[in-house]
């Protein structure tokens, strides 16, 4: 680890308290002088380091800049299942995860950026990913088992983030089927799942969850096209001191919970409560072709199960279908 990221680590451990020059010098087995020199290239990188003399240097608790060590400290346990990377701007975290990927990266591998400069969502869509105020990443997978089973990684994702946002921010959550999540009626998060079929094995070669969170609005707000379904997790443009790091690891938290036994479906329960489209009437949006119907269950394979005007029933799957709940 570079020295700078050793006492990254130690000023975020110690956020918001001095840590002196001396005992990190002597932590780290270098000169006082180094680490003056590894604070200012923190302090280069966007951090907000004090130095107050006879007290040492201090990381603000509203410096916000996400970092591998910021988001680490949360992770507990589950440090040891990821690896994180953290870039400042990326054109988008999947492209990247997906790169890695075929270049064989490991399972655990999360792929962060403060900015998107081409956020991809479902269906083509873009994904608005301004910087300072959302989080976007990525994780890389490398399922064990069958493919029909990797489709349920995307619903244990939405309910991971839905619950995160809960417990963190203390809104409720719901989720829009397949993978929205909404709070106060307003979408604040999308997932984006791609992977690759391994024809061999019948299973996945590898998956990219790729996770979009609006935590605060962006300061000139939403654009227009976006104002009436577009909302954040939290009112205001102020980021809460930590937020960002906090929720991209109770995210990761709380989905690895769920994909290391995807198969017991832990999380399906909490999937269909949340779901707020089940009993409202739907259109079944699917290339041109669009559908009145009305959204009645969603089954034990998180498929939605819908019914035409002509009383026909169909399991719709996430692939190429979404869907526009009627407007109240
Ligand atoms: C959607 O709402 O249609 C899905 C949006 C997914 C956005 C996330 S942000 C991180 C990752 N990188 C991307 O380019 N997209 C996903």
């Amino acid at each position: 680890m570079l020295l700078k990221d050793q006492v990254l680590e130690a000023l975020e451990n110690a956020k918001g308290d001095f840590v002196s020059g001396g005992q990190l010098a002597e932590r780290f087995f270098v000169s006082r002088n180094a680490i003056w020199k590894a604070v200012n290239a923190l302090r280069d990188a966007g951090h907000k380091v004090l130095s107050v003399t006879n007290k040492g240097y201090c990381l603000e608790t509203g410096s916000d800049v996400l970092s591998t060590q910021g988001i680490g400290k949360y992770l507990g346990e589950y440090a040891s299942k990821v690896t994180i990377e953290v870039y400042n701007k990326l054109p988008s975290t999947n492209t990247l995860s997906k790169e890695k990927a075929i270049q064989g990266g490991n399972e655990g591998l999360v792929i962060i950026a403060d900015h998107q400069t081409g956020g991809r969502g479902r269906l083509g869509r873009t994904f608005l990913s301004p910087a300072g105020t959302g989080i976007y990443f990525s994780v890389l997978l490398r399922p064990k088992f069958k493919a029909e089973v990797a489709t349920m990684i995307t619903a244990a994702a939405a309910v991971a983030v839905a619950e995160a946002i809960e417990c963190l921010v203390g809104v409720e959550a719901k989720i829009k089927w397949v993978n929205d999540v909404f709070c106060l009626e307003k979408k604040v998060a999308g997932i984006l799942t791609e992977g690759a079929f391994d024809f061999e094995s019948g299973g996945m070669e590898y998956v990219i969850l790729g996770i979009g969170v609006n935590v605060i609005k962006p300061q000139e707000g939403f654009p227009d096209q976006l104002s009436e379904i577009a909302g954040a997790v939290v009112d205001g443009t102020e980021l809460p001191p930590d937020l960002r790091s906090r929720l991209i690891a109770e995210i990761i938290k709380k989905f690895w919970k769920y994909y290391s036994a995807l198969s017991d479906k832990s999380f399906l329960a909490d999937y269909k409560a949340r779901s707020f489209v089940v009993g409202m009437p739907v259109d079944v949006v699917s290339g041109e072709s669009v559908r009145a119907a009305l959204a009645l269950d969603i089954d034990d394979t998180c498929k939605l199960i819908v019914r035409y005007e002509d009383g026909t029933i169909d399991a719709l799957s996430s692939g190429e279908v979404s869907i526009r709940p009627h407007k109240k």
